[in-house]
């Protein structure tokens, strides 16, 4: 029973809302591994691509929800909104953090999100609020697919050879998935329509895929790596192969096209239960302590 001297624990409007930013603080010592996923450079310089785009990527999502938050009336889709907001807020924090460790490694991940910072800003000048957000909603579709395979598939934790990127990776893959109807959820809530949701898509689908071949192949270059064409071949046959990871997630993302889609469809209940407790029983997620079950080397 709480006392006048004990005071209940304060639980945030995220909390709340099942999307509990939690406060992380990575630290990638001046030796992490440089070839930290698969012992691959074009692996590794394709992940350090993703990651150089979140900080400013994220603060974008951020941004384009915030325009619409006086609009919210629902008590608990602004707590999603709060949550939503607390979580891509420490996202792009730490993956600052993880540049700069790709930098150390002489991969230049702040320039690639300094430039992706001046074309948001060509949007947020030019684009008209709700397709901003539309764009927000595909984007973040892409990263709750994406989440979805790091959590389920196995093989991807046998890929990691450093255990922080792997807690920042997984953290984050998580929080993807926690949060992945709300940007969708304020839009229809603005009585977005399905042709902007769709087109933002396509549109979004052109522009970030080339954002990230051009940014992949600066870092595969600047690694020194560009040439290396066993090791390559290798690297692009599992994102693009047969059974790779794109093709993985090729019916996922056509869903997005199906009038009536909503993130639910895509079931991720009781996967999110799984690894909160995996995260939690295995050090403490608020510590940033993530084992990594199958890192058994
Ligand atoms: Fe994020
Ligand atoms: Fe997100």
């Amino acid at each position: 029973m709480t006392t006048a001297t004990q005071k209940a624990p304060r639980i945030t409007a995220g909390e709340r809302a099942g999307i509990p930013p939690r406060r992380m603080d990575f630290e990638f010592a001046d030796e992490t591994t440089r070839y930290w996923y698969g012992d691959n450079a074009f692996l590794t310089t394709f992940w350090a691509t993703m990651s150089a785009l979140f900080p400013e990527g994220e603060t974008f999502f951020v941004d384009s929800v915030k325009n619409y938050r006086h609009k919210i009336q629902d008590q608990h889709l602004k707590d999603q909104v709060s949550g939503f907001i607390g979580q891509e807020a420490m996202h792009s924090k730490e993956h600052e953090t993880f540049n700069a460790m790709a930098e150390k490694h002489g991969l230049p991940a702040n320039t690639l999100d300094k430039e992706l910072g001046g074309l948001f800003r060509l949007f947020r000048k030019y684009m008209p609020k709700k397709m901003q957000l539309a764009l927000t909603v595909a984007l973040e579709h892409y990263t709750a697919i994406l989440a979805e395979q790091l959590l389920r598939e196995k093989f991807h934790r046998e890929m990691f050879r450093d255990d922080e990127a792997y807690k920042l990776w997984m953290w984050h893959a998580l929080e993807e998935s926690e949060h992945k109807t709300v940007a969708y959820d304020v839009y229809n809530t603005i009585g977005g329509g399905y042709l902007t949701r769709v087109g933002s898509m396509a549109f979004g689908t052109i522009v970030f895929g080339l954002v990230v071949l051009t940014g992949h192949m600066r870092l595969l270059y600047a690694d020194g790596s560009l040439f290396k064409w066993k090791e390559n071949w290798k690297g692009l046959k599992f994102l693009w192969g047969w059974r790779g990871l794109f093709p993985r997630l090729g019916r996922q993302y056509f869903d997005f096209y199906r009038p009536g889609f909503h993130p639910t469809d895509h079931d991720t209940v009781q996967l999110l239960e799984d690894w909160r407790e995996i995260m939690l029983k295995e050090g403490g997620i608020l510590a940033g302590q993530i084992k990594n079950p199958s890192a058994n080397r």
